[in-house]
């Protein structure tokens, strides 16, 4: 029989994301509605290494779920990636009587789970949160939506000024190693070449698509560049091969950084948020653990935190296919 849970902990972890302040009031909420006490815990694995705990109520997290950002705010920590760091972790909890946790982030912030509950048996659920997408066993991330969204504002507003002046931009945009923001945003924002680590281009194409593109008509372009493509690595010297190699462009490349990480989340962001954090604490309730929550087919899933981590999410080919198609 799995220990009655009476009181549970939150945190937010790694790179922050439009939404993970609405998942952090759903597992609140999720916690008064089933009469548990539940511990906000700042500065993420940081904050639980030091005991930086907060006893929060439904109203603790009230007007937070348009809010960027994390308020509980979110670390990197080094610490808890030392087995002492980690041991001091599950002192802090065990002291403060938090029979289970949900963690909100990345890869990084579930492989801390994943091992914390090797090693203690400690409850620990996840809960998807960043803008990269890049998480196996569910079709969106918390916050992937908003950032799509932020980038698909910047890219129709830099076209405003690529039109003006007749200009090729290079926009490059977040994702870390994948290509899901660029590919989605690239075609929501009606870019002429969409470059992801997932498909090698190559620069003779690229520049194929180039010559194209202008022969066709088009007096002006937007390559939306992932941040992890082999060719997008250096965005610049991108830039230089072409104002070097092919005559009569005026090129220009913004690259959109830290924006596309802040921001109110969106309304799909946030439904997902306050999904997942129910379904979070509902499943540490009935005695799951080392899970992560996700978005599959319309339905909240669980997926072993290892498999979340590990599994590789594959970039949608009839996606590709359509990119390709729109830039003709
Ligand atoms: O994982 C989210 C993300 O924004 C990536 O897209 C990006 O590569 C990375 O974090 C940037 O990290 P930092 O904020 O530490 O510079």
């Amino acid at each position: 029989m799995p220990k009655t849970i009476k009181k549970l902990a939150v945190l937010t972890s790694g790179g922050d994301s439009p939404g993970m302040n609405a998942a952090i009031r759903a597992v609140v909420r999720a916690c008064a509605y089933h009469n548990i006490e539940c511990i906000g815990v700042y500065r993420g694995y940081e904050g639980l290494i030091e005991g930086d705990f907060e006893s929060m109520d439904a109203r603790s997290v009230k007007g937070i779920i348009n809010k960027g950002g994390t308020f509980l705010k979110s670390a990197r920590s080094k610490e808890f990636r030392t087995a002492e760091g980690r041991q001091k972790a599950y002192k802090k909890l065990v002291e403060a009587e938090i029979d289970g946790l949900v963690a909100i982030g990345g890869d990084g912030t579930f492989t801390g789970a994943m091992i914390f509950n090797q090693e203690f048996g400690f409850p620990v659920i996840g809960i998807p949160g960043t803008i990269d997408n890049d998480i196996f066993g569910t079709s969106h991330t918390l916050g992937f939506d908003t950032a799509l969204n932020t980038v698909v504002d910047a890219i129709d507003k830099i076209r405003d000024t690529a039109s003006s002046h007749n200009r090729l931009f290079f926009v490059e945009v977040m994702g870390r190693d994948v290509g899901h923001i660029a590919l989605n945003a690239g075609i929501a924002g009606g870019a002429e070449e969409i470059l992801i680590p997932e498909e090698d281009l190559g620069l003779e194409r690229l520049v194929d698509s180039l010559n194209r593109s202008r022969k066709s008509g088009k007096s002006s372009s937007i390559v939306v560049v992932a941040e992890g493509d082999k060719i997008g690595k250096n965005i610049f010297e991108l830039k230089d091969f072409v104002d070097q190699n092919m005559e009569g462009y005026d090129v220009r490349v913004s690259v959109l950084g830290h924006m596309q990480r802040g921001g109110a989340p969106s309304c799909f962001d946030r439904v997902l948020a306050s999904r997942m954090g129910v379904k979070a604490v509902e499943s540490l309730l009935e005695g799951k653990t080392n899970y992560m929550v996700g978005l599959l087919n319309g339905k909240m899933e669980l997926t072993p935190l290892e498999k979340a981590i590990k599994g590789k999410t594959k970039i949608n080919l009839e996606l590709l296919r359509v990119s390709d198609i729109m830039s003709t």
